[in-house]
């Protein structure tokens, strides 16, 4: 009587074993312990026989049936574990893996160039001032002595703002930084001595122009302030900007309808790759009568120097970088060198 049970116990059990899914051992269960399972078949059969042997019958296949259910059990637990396991192994960490690290971020080449000039500027007593890009028609162009349909104008076609400003004039983006000496100095008093570096728009695109650039202004107001002290300050401005004194600079007579005289700062470098080579590299001048007086100032009593220096410009000679498209087209091959 014990060993058809205990078969059908072992045929269960081992059928058990090689079951890896939930639902194929609900299957291998029915065919045991369903309706027409071999342990249930064994149950029906108690009926045909007498009350004696049919309470030990009983009690063994019970037996039986409790030791498939045990088995059961046991298997769907050790498929359970074995699916954590095999989960946790999955999404473990390993936490000795070296970081993932966020690119580290540089400094763009010109924002450098934008960052020396300051500070060498700010240690020469110059203060710094920031101001908008989108400019009124006035302090763009009027103030600084470019009256209206002068043809001077068209040397700076910029892009105009579809608004006006608060007294009804045209908006532009601001062809030069040289509107901040209008509106630095309108706001200030003499000894006024400023720079005001920042972005600026022209329509305008090749190697050596872009539409957005930048430029730094400088101002230096004060009752007897001369083109020495342009060529002073700007020679010391370029010694310590390309750190050698062994460059040149010369003053051309140039037009600014702000400035009287005007000039075009050009540079020479002996020694080096651009040795022996003027370079152009700023627009001064003395500034303008008629602007002083613009800017609320008796120009009997103030006098004084501004120049406009391209920071792309600075920034390709301190480098040698030959095209200036290169600044904005974000290739992390180029920018990366700057780091
Ligand atoms: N604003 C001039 C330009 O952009 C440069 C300049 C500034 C010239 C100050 C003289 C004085 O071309």
């Amino acid at each position: 009587m014990n060993d058809p049970l205990d078969s059908i116990v072992a045929q269960a059990l081992a059928q058990f074993a090689v079951l890896e899914e939930p639902a194929q051992l609900e299957q291998a269960k029915a065919r045991f312990l369903g309706k027409s399972g071999a342990i249930t078949d064994l149950l029906k059969g108690l009926r045909d026989l007498p009350a004696d042997e049919k309470r030990v019958a009983g009690a063994s296949i019970n037996l039986a049936k409790e030791r498939i259910e045990q088995g059961l059990s046991e298997r769907r637990e050790a498929i359970a574990q074995a699916r954590l396991d095999a989960r946790l192994q999955e999404e473990a960490l390993d936490v000795t893996l070296p970081g993932r690290r966020r690119g580290a971020g540089g400094i763009h080449p010109v924002i450098r160039t934008w960052q020396r000039v300051e500070s060498i500027f700010r240690s020469i007593g110059f203060d710094v001032a920031d101001g908008p890009e989108i400019e009124s028609d006035w302090t763009n162009f009027t103030a600084l002595n470019n009256p209206e349909n002068h043809p001077a104008r068209s040397m700076q076609d910029t892009f105009y703002v579809d608004a006006k400003d608060a007294s009804g004039l045209p908006l532009l983006l601001r062809t030069h930084t040289s509107p901040m000496q209008v509106r630095h100095a309108r706001t200030h008093t003499p000894p006024v001595k400023v720079i005001a570096p920042g972005r600026t728009y022209r329509v305008d695109s090749d190697a050596t122009h872009s539409p957005m650039f930048h430029q730094v202004e400088g101002l230096w107001l004060d009752e007897q302030v001369s083109f020495a002290d342009l060529k002073g300050v700007y020679t010391e401005f370029l010694h310590r900007f390309f750190e050698t004194d062994a460059l040149r600079v010369r003053f051309r007579p140039s037009f600014f309808p702000f400035t009287e005289p005007s000039a075009e700062i050009d540079m020479m470098f002996d020694s080096g790759p651009l040795k022996g080579r003027w370079l152009e590299i700023s627009g001064a001048g003395q500034v303008h009568p008629a602007v002083i007086r613009n800017f609320g100032f008796d120009p009997e009593r103030v006098i004084g120097f501004a120049f406009g220096s391209g920071l792309e410009r600075l920034t390709m000679l301190r480098y040698g970088i030959g095209d200036l498209r290169l600044f904005f087209e974000g290739d992390l091959r180029f920018l990366s060198q700057f780091g």
